[in-house]
């Protein structure tokens, strides 16, 4: 016995949990998912699981995403990314609701299905549905050889490696940055931006890794904000823009696997009704971030404050403003904006994981979940 708890320290290399460990691999994950995919000095992006489909790039007049759970804030984040810079319509589908409904869908489309395990039953019905029309499917799984991309069109592994932690971390990160490619790469096919922007953009997009080890250097400080919310009953968290599909993600994480109520939302629909719920029992995680939504989150926030909710805010490193009008920051470095999400993500997991292991949870595997789920 105590041989078989040494073997699983090992493959935890240290960490108390494979969600931690794998929290912690994310600088190398989202590099291993860049590696021989992106050229900054030429300002190129090569995507060889689906430069056969460049001609149709150019003209597709519609995406749709579908996926399931955490794959689908991934999708939501595409979503941003694919319409700014590649100006393709894009709709995001949970593929549960996709296939049990009459879909609008036709050759003309392009379908992308994102999958961790690349098993889950809905994703894979509501790719059979979509090919039984006509679209061309893309697949964006973690898992090689499993059974999505052996029935998509193309694709583009995610190659984080294997996650073993139910509540998905490290895949999520490479899914968004695999859709931050996917989405210069279609920019590119249709010209849609600058050449010279796409070697600022790919620059920057170099130096994520880096960032996301900065990132994870507020992990103790966020221990301790994890002390003061772990009796909780429920938590809110909001962002907008790309800050939505971050906010949502953070909720799912901490309902996963801490068990606490929590609801993502865009912060300007707060005031339709969440707003209802706020007290000082109340906490708020605002994604506050230096970007072109900065003011009216401010001033969501004060909305927030003046009902004596307690905010949590999800910063730009040095910011002051924010500071003097919440409880507790957590600072992330600066970035690009269509990189946020990749960074903002990072505290929020551990948020939700240290809450988790105050609470006495067992994170790894909380209960009533499964990493792959194969039923309908
Ligand atoms: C399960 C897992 C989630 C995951 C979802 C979709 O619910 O617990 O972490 O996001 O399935 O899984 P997939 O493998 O298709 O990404």
């Amino acid at each position: 016995q105590e041989l078989s708890l040494q073997l699983e320290m090992l493959e935890k290399g240290g960490f108390e949990h494979f969600m931690l460990k794998e929290i912690y691999e994310q600088p190398r994950s989202v590099r291993d998912c860049m590696r021989g995919r992106i050229y900054p000095i030429e300002g190129k992006v090569q995507l060889g699981g689906i430069k056969d489909y460049a001609d149709k790039l150019k003209n597709v007049e519609r995406i749709v995403v579908i996926a399931c759970g955490t794959s689908w804030h991934a999708g939501l984040v595409g979503e941003y990314l694919i319409e700014e810079y590649a100006r393709i319509p894009v709709e995001v589908e949970y593929a549960s609701e996709f296939r049990y409904r009459n879909p609008i869908i036709s050759e003309k489309d392009i379908v992308i299905a994102i999958s961790q395990s690349g098993e889950t039953a809905d994703t894979m019905a509501a790719i059979e549905l979509a090919k039984e029309r006509g679209a061309t499917i893309f697949g964006i799984c973690n898992v090689v050889g499993s059974s999505i991309p052996r029935i998509t069109d193309a694709g583009v592994y995610t190659h984080a490696g294997p996650e073993i932690g139910v509540a998905s971390t490290k895949a999520f990160t490479a899914q968004v940055t695999v859709l931050t490619l996917m989405a210069l790469y279609m920019a590119q096919q249709r010209g849609t931006v600058k050449q010279s922007d796409l070697v600022s953009m790919l620059t920057e997009l170099d130096e994520i890794p880096t960032l996301i080890e900065q990132a994870l250097k507020s992990d103790e400080k966020i221990a301790e904000i994890a002390e003061k919310f772990k009796d909780s009953s429920n938590c809110l968290f909001l962002g907008r823009g790309s800050g939505f599909p971050v906010a949502l993600e953070g909720a799912l994480k901490l309902k996963e696997i801490s068990y606490i109520h929590a609801e993502g939302y865009p912060a300007a629909e707060m005031k339709h009704g969440p707003i209802a719920l706020i007290d000082e029992d109340m906490p708020v995680v605002f994604i506050a971030t230096k970007n072109s939504s900065y003011e009216k989150v401010i001033s969501n926030i004060q909305e927030v404050k003046a009902r004596k909710g307690k905010v949590i805010a999800i910063v730009t490193e040095g910011d002051k403003t924010v500071k003097e009008m919440v409880d507790y920051i957590i600072e992330i470095p600066a970035c690009n904006e269509a990189y946020l999400p990749l960074l903002a993500t990072i505290p929020l997991q551990l948020l939700s994981y240290h809450i988790a292991v105050l609470r006495g949870c067992n994170v790894d595997q909380p209960r009533n979940l499964a990493k792959s789920v194969t039923v309908e």
